[in-house]
Parts: structure tokens; sequence; C-alpha cells
């Protein structure tokens, strides 16, 4: 409807109602609902195809949504603010669409849903929703910079971009994080959210692998490959799911979850036999007799290669395990259900799903994610600090912020 059509009012530039910064999840589901409340409404885009990140996510198949997603799984400074927008557009909402739009799905694990066929199907979605309501999305159209007109005028918006200036009354920041630079990632959505006095929470790479230190390394690389199911914790947050041995260090679905909540110098904890007893296996083999090796037993229980390590790891005497102290075995099996360990660093931006962090809640109405302090801003999606864990938490909160900034804008 409104492609191509200059709008012109008075001054030289574009005039919009609603201007929305990037046109990722967050941006196009802004954009589709606040054109179907009647709001002229343009997304731009500097990338040369829609839905980078869509399109990568999931392993190609975009693990679209989680039908657990509540307040509890995400991270952020105030773990209340997400509840307003979540309840308000729930997993179960977005599903309806992905029926509505005929594209099969699947329950991988967790209540994670997953398109059967390819990520490219929840990027149609969207385009066609933006279509439908009469949301224009540009692309390749690089955002410079944003302003208030100046005094005199009234409050709107002076959108700069390489392609020309355009005007509008509501700005949305949906330009997302920091991870993936190479698809497009960029710092513009903090850069304007500070340049407008909105406060912006410390930035790391998240839902990322951890490298550990080179001691760690010398004896651990070598097993790169090998994974474990364990309960990994850090801070006050478990997780059960498998941790994977790396080159660099730790990665896996509970290395990535972990990550959400770790800082640097935190210990990480993993328990390493989350439903086999190590004390019990010990005790048990010792009352029997058993003439096997402490180190037969470790291989055993923990596979050839990773038995190996953590028999060396855990300093253990190779001798039969009839002829281990019950204390020695005991302590021995607390450290496999509670092995600490220093991550050195995270992986970073070029690996990372997300960015933890972002613009700081406080600065933003839970309600419609429009700045208290600058009527007519609005952030959802990323860019706020609400950071979900993996498994689609993160998709759902971009629908969810979207469709609460597009109905308000
Ligand atoms: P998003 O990053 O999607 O969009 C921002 C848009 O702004 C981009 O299109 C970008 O091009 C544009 N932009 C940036 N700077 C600009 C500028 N200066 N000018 C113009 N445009 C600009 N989550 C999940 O729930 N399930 C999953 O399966 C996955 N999988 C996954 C895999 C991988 C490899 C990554 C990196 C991430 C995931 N995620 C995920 C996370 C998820 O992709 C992410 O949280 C959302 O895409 C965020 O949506 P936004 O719309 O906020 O940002």
């Amino acid at each position: 409807m409104l492609s191509g059509e200059k709008m012109y009012r008075g001054g030289m530039n574009e005039q919009w109602d609603v201007i929305v910064l990037g046109a990722g999840g967050a941006g196009m589901m802004c954009a589709a609902t606040a054109a179907r409340r009647g709001r002229r409404t343009l997304a731009l885009d500097h990338g040369d195809k829609l839905g980078r990140k869509i399109l990568i996510s999931g392993g190609g198949r975009c693990n679209f949504t989680n039908i657990g997603a509540g307040p509890a799984n995400y991270y952020s400074d105030n773990e209340h603010f997400a509840k307003s927008a979540l309840a308000r557009y729930t997993s179960r909402d977005f599903l309806g669409l992905v029926e509505k739009h005929g594209i099969p799905y699947y329950e991988k694990k967790l209540g994670q849903l997953f398109c059967r066929d390819s990520a490219q199907s929840i990027v149609e979605l969207l385009r066609a929703e933006c279509e439908e309501s009469g949301a224009e999305i540009r692309l390749q159209t690089k955002i410079e910079d944003v302003e208030l007109m100046p005094e005199g005028s009234s409050h709107r918006f002076l959108v700069k971009t390489n392609k020309g200036n355009l005007e509008a009354e509501s700005v949305v920041i949906a330009t997302g994080g920091l991870s993936i630079p190479k698809i497009g990632a960029t710092e513009i959505g903090y850069k304007l959210a500070r340049k407008f006095g909105l406060a912006v929470t410390r930035l790391d790479a998240a839902l990322v692998s951890l490298s550990m230190p080179p001691e760690f390394l010398s004896r651990f690389a070598e097993i790169s490959g090998v994974s474990i199911d364990t309960k990994a914790t850090v801070r006050d947050k478990t997780f059960r799911e498998n941790i994977l041995f790396t080159h660099q260090g730790l990665s896996g679905p509970a290395i990535l979850q972990l990550s959400l909540h770790w800082f640097p110098k935190d210990p990480i904890f993993l328990d390493l036999s989350p439903d086999v007893p190590m004390e019990e296996f010990f005790l048990s083999r010792k009352r029997e007799g058993s003439r096997r090796t402490m180190k037969t037993l470790f291989t055993e229980r923990f596979t050839e290669r990773l038995g190996e390590k953590l028999f060396q790891e855990f300093g253990v005497p190779e001798v039969p395990v009839m002829e281990v102290a019950d204390a020695t075995l005991k302590k021995i099996a607390a450290g496999l259900h509670r092995w600490e360990l220093y991550p050195l660093c995270d992986g970073g931006y070029g690996k990372a799903e997300v960015t933890r962090g972002g613009v700081a809640t406080g600065e933003l109405s839970s309600k419609t994610l429009e700045a208290k302090k600058v009527p007519g801003l609005f952030c959802v999606g990323e860019v706020v600090d609400v950071t979900g864990w993996l498994g689609g938490y993160n998709f759902q909160w971009a629908w969810a912020s979207g469709v609460a900034a597009g109905s308000s804008v």
C-alpha cells in the first residue's frame, strides 16, 4: 500500500508515523503490529537479505519459541520487567501465527519448537505479515543517526540513513545485539539509546562457549569432541544438559546456558554423574571385593578417553578399588559431582548467540517499551536488557516486545 508512495509534508524529508530501525524478528513483528493499527510504518535494515539471523538460527530450522516461556527463563537486571509483554503475547500466540501460515513444526525437546523444513518459512511469515498489514520494509538502508527535530517543529524524529533523511512521530530501536557482526550486527542501537540519555547496562557475549586457561587445555584439548551429560552450575543457576570438550575449552548446551549467568572469575561446577551417585558406585564395588583398578572403573563409567583424563585430573591412585580407603573414595566421588573450574573468558561475539545486557529496563515502560524520558522512542528485542536462555526464548522475547511496542507506537 505504502510502497513507493511519497509522503512529503512541508519539508524535504519523507514522512512516516513510525520508523522501525532494524528488520529482524522484533522489528518486523513490531512493524506489522503497528501497521495493522493504521500507522504508516517503515522498517529499515542495512542487510541485503531479510532476516539473516533468523535464517541461521536453530541450525537453519529456527527454534522460534518455547511453549514454557516465562519471565524465569530470562536474565535481566530487573527479573520482573519481561512479565507484562510475555503475558500479553505468549508462545501460544506465536504458534497460532505459525499454524495460520501452515508452517510445519515439531517439538525437539524441553518445549523447544522448530520448523520442520527451514527457518526461511519464519522469515516468509514475517514478510507476509508486514505486506498484509501495509508495513513497508526497506533493505540496504544503513541507519546512521537519529535526532529529535529542532525545537519549534512538533515532537518528531529525524532518521539519517545512507539513502537520505526520513521523519517519523515514533522511532523503534530494533537493531539487535552485537553477536555475529559478519551478518550485520552493529552497536548502533546502544549508541542511539545512550545519545538519548538512556542507560545501557554492561554488555557481554552470552549463549556462547567458555574458553579455558592453557593449563586446562594442555590436559583436555586432546579429548576435544567428547561430550557428557552433566548438571552444570554457576551462581544459583543449574542446567542439566550435555557439555562438550573443545580445542578452546568447553561448549555444548549446558555451557551455553551457563554462559548467560557467568561473569569473569566466577567458578563453574560440573556434576559429571547426575544420575549415578559415585560414592555408591565405588563403595559397592569395593564391598563386592572387586579387583578392578580405579582406572578401569573410571573408563567403565566415563568411556575410555574421558575416563582416563578424569582419572588423572582427580589424582586417583592406580590400584584396585578394594585397596582404596573409604574416605578417599568418598572424596573422589564428591569431586566428580562438583568439579570446580575457572573459565578464562567467554567465546566472544563472533560465536555468541546473543548479547547479555542492553538498554536498562528502568528506562522503559514494561507495558509499551517506550522510553520514559523520550516520548515516541521505543526499544524492542535483543537491544533491551532482557536475554533469554537457549531454547527459543530469545525469539519469544523478540515477538512479544515487538507486539507490545507495535500496539502503542
Ligand atoms: P536481530 O539481530 O534479529 O535484528 C536486528 C536487525 O538490525 C538486523 O537485521 C540488522 O541487520 C539490523 N541492523 C543492525 N544495525 C543496523 C544499522 N546500523 N542500520 C540498519 N540496520 C541495522 N534465538 C532463539 O530464540 N532460537 C534460536 O534458535 C536461536 N538461534 C540462534 C542462532 C544463532 C547463530 C544466533 C546468532 C542467534 C540465535 N538466536 C536464537 C537468538 C536470536 O536470533 C536473537 O535473539 C533475535 O534474532 C533478536 O531479534 P532482534 O530483532 O532483536 O535482533
